[in-house]
């Protein structure tokens, strides 16, 4: 059993402290995605968890057995970096299997755990190959394969596709979800890409200054963010936000005005809008705007509406042509409206 249970764990450096009480419960057999901007403490939790970096304090539980002072090589985690170091001078079967053979494991045994690896990932006709003479997704792929052999009870990935081209790393992603599904391995995984992070996880922590901004499932961050950083930071293309004041029903001010969701109070707020959420049409009241960029997406365009002191981004299909300078009118659905207290950045609806 491999759940990973994280209670108030902090880290300092010096007087920095760049975990602020971390506490997270993860399942067995569960994905769980680490995302935030850079510097926000991802990987420094992750090697924290795989004993790479002291817990300055907290405990980490591992399959329910305290782990702190635990070595790296007795938590049984198996850790994919960004920088796969390969051996330049082995062959990919030799980095696949150095760590086995370094532990005293027979020849048969290891062919018999190697074989289902180098199926899962593709590696087969590589096995004699120098990494040299592969192209970075390959290298990859054996760096994952070395790992996974080890058959660890939790996987922990630290970016580990950042160095590939996108395309590569649309094609691993599948393949990592794949050997997902069928290791069923705990898996901890550490992007700072929200289109990972939301098509791999089950659970996503989202992280900002050393602590967990929200967690809860792609969908759950998505359909309601808990903030306006985790509004801001999921979904592509960025949500609008406009700071507005609610009187009564009505959200607005003399140039626009929404339907309010149920439930908030009067004052100022923040009201944060998804640009697939707008509707145009002819008549619409809720905003008028003059275009002023129009930029083709493929199947949607982003066009951006202007109209004094406002400008809102909106997504729609590609086939409305709108032409710079003309006006439109859109209209939301008042659930698509998410409304934040601008003085903490809390959701309020
Ligand atoms: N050895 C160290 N000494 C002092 N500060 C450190 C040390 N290592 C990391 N930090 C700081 O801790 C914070 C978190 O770093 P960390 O590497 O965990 O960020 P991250 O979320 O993984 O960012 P990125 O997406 O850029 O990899 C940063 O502010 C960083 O400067
Ligand atoms: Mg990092």
């Amino acid at each position: 059993m491999a759940t990973v249970e994280c209670r108030g764990i902090r880290k300092l450096y010096g007087a920095l402290e760049v975990m602020r009480g971390f506490d997270l419960k993860i399942d067995d057999h569960e994905f769980v995605v680490f995302l935030g901007p850079s510097g926000c403490g991802k990987s420094t939790m992750l090697r924290m968890i795989a004993g790479l970096e002291e817990i300055s304090s907290g405990d980490l539980f591992i399959g329910g057995e305290r782990m702190n002072d635990r070595d790296p090589g007795d938590r049984g985690i198996a850790m994919v970096f960004q920088n796969y170091a390969l051996y330049p001078h082995m062959s990919v079967r030799e980095n696949i299997t150095f760590g086995l053979e370094r532990a005293g494991i027979g020849k048969a045994a290891i062919d018999q755990r190697l074989a289902p690896v180098v199926e899962a990932l593709g590696l087969g006709v590589y096995l004699a190959r120098k990494p040299t003479e592969l192209s970075g997704g390959q290298q990859q792929r054996v760096a994952i394969a070395r790992a996974m052999i080890k058959t660890p009870e939790v996987f922990l990935f630290d970016e580990p596709l950042s160095n590939l081209d996108a395309k590569l790393r649309g094609n691993l992603r599948i393949e990592i979800a794949r050997l997902h599904r069928d290791l069923k391995t705990t898996s901890i995984y550490v992007t700072h890409d929200q289109l990972e992070a939301m098509t791999l996880a089950d659970r996503i922590v989202l992280m900002k200054d050393g602590k967990i901004e929200q967690m809860g499932t792609p969908e759950e961050i998505y359909q309601k963010p808990a903030t306006v950083f985790a509004a801001g930071f999921i979904g592509t293309p960025n949500m609008n936000f406009l700071q507005l004041k609610m009187a009564q029903e009505w959200i607005g001010d003399n140039l626009i005005k929404f339907a309010a969701p149920p439930g908030i109070r009067q004052g100022e707020v923040t009201v944060g809008i998804r640009p697939g959420s707008f509707r145009v049409s002819e008549d619409a009241q809720a905003f008028r705007g003059t275009v002023e960029r129009n930029e083709f997406h493929g199947e949607t365009r982003l066009v951006s509406l202007k109209n004094g002191q406002h400008e809102i981004n909106i997504s729609i299909p590609a086939e409305v042509r709108p032409t710079i300078g003309e006006v439109l009118g859109v209209e939301v659905a008042s659930s698509d409206i998410h409304v934040f207290d601008p003085a903490t950045g809390l959701r309020l609806n």
